[in-house]
């Protein structure tokens, strides 16, 4: 049997796209009883952007895995395999992943939608990892892309001001072992926590019916003062965890890219680590929660604002519903 060649996985290309639409703080005003202030202060939210009634997700989608791809200089009939973490999938089959793989020309693609809430694109990426150092898919695109907005209830004002549509991409390939790429993972899931955040219409237990759409159990529905103590714990505790089981301090690391959530919990997380505040990439206060888009698209924002170098070491961490949490390390190989 021949010896099997060790690969290193790396990401070697980011995209991301969002709608034009923004929607501020000030006319959530008009909409429900909220504050600027209050969303500012509670989430560090000022505005979040929203596709036109009818946009599925696979159209940012697919714009940004067309971005992805140029900054991998690659083609997509490069691309074997297309991994889609979503919770707002166009519909829930076909998969997402077929729909983009038909629009960018990926020819030669296998691939499929996966489902992890906030964390789906920390989850996605380890299992685009595992594909191309096990060897059978050569290059992934990994796309994580939500449209948030349509299932959030505009009208509950626990819910309407946090989340946000887009989409963020990265290319993962091998790469040359010397530069490294992603070091190490950590994910969890605790499905006790299940109640707490969730869409209970639409899915098996529960179809769509006349008296659902009524009760609006086709809405997120969050109870948000518990998931933020889970999610502090939670996003704090695995950050340090990574760091300090790869024999990293707080000051080893170039970038922290937490999930965008809130803001308050990017600095508890920040605060455990012991970071600086040009240390940590945020996003949310120009795109709210943008659930699995998040941390691909802040990586895009921080290659675009120079804050990434070769082999500068990220951290991505994420929390969601589920729960599920993780963490993955890694070494920046895309070009600047
Ligand atoms: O992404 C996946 C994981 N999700 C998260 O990580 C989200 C975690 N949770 C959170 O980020 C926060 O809990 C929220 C931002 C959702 C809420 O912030 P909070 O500081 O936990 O507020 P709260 O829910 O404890 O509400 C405090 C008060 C309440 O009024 P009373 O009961 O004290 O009179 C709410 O009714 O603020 C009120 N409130 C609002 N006021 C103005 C709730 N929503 C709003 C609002 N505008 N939009």
């Amino acid at each position: 049997m021949p010896a099997r060649t060790l690969l290193t996985a790396g990401i070697t290309g980011v995209g991301m796209s969002f709608p034009e639409r923004r929607l501020t703080n000030a006319e959530l005003e008009t909409m429900v009883d909220t504050k600027d202030d209050w969303i500012v202060e509670r989430t560090g939210i000022r505005e979040r952007r929203l596709v036109e009634r009818g946009v599925g997700a696979s159209f940012h989608g697919a714009k940004a895995a067309e971005q992805a791809l140029e900054h991998a200089g690659l083609k997509a009939t490069d691309i074997d395999l297309i991994i889609v973490p979503t919770v707002t999938p166009d519909m829930l089959f076909p998969a997402t992943a077929c729909l983009i793989q038909h629009m960018i020309g990926a020819d030669k693609a296998w691939g499929y939608d996966m489902e992890a809430a906030c964390s789906g694109f920390v989850f996605a990426l380890q299992n685009a990892r595992a594909q191309v150092e096990s060897g059978f898919a050569r290059r992934v695109l990994v796309i994580g892309t939500e449209v948030m907005s349509a299932i959030t209830d505009y009208t509950d004002r626990n819910t309407c001001i946090l989340f946000g549509d887009g989409a963020g991409a990265v290319v993962v390939e091998a790469v040359d072992p010397a530069r490294v790429g992603i070091i190490d993972a950590i994910l969890r899931v605790d499905g006790s926590g299940a109640d707490l955040l969730k869409m209970d219409g639409g899915g098996s237990r529960m179809p769509p019916t006349a008296e659902s759409v009524a009760a609006k159990a086709h809405y997120i529905f969050q109870e948000g003062r518990e998931v933020y103590k889970f999610a502090v714990k939670g996003m704090a505790n695995i950050t340090a965890e990574i760091v300090q089981k790869n024999g990293f301090t707080g000051p080893d690391v170039d970038l922290f890219v937490p999930h965008q959530a809130n803001l308050r919990i990017i600095e508890a997380a920040q605060r455990r680590v012991g970071l600086e505040d040009r240390q940590v990439g945020i996003t949310i206060d120009r795109f709210g929660n943008t659930t699995s888009a998040s941390i691909p698209s802040c990586l895009r924002v921080a290659l675009e604002e120079g804050r990434l170098q070769e082999g500068s070491l990220v951290v991505a961490t994420s929390f969601g519903a589920g729960f599920t949490w993780g963490s993955v390390l890694l070494r920046w190989n895309a070009p600047l």
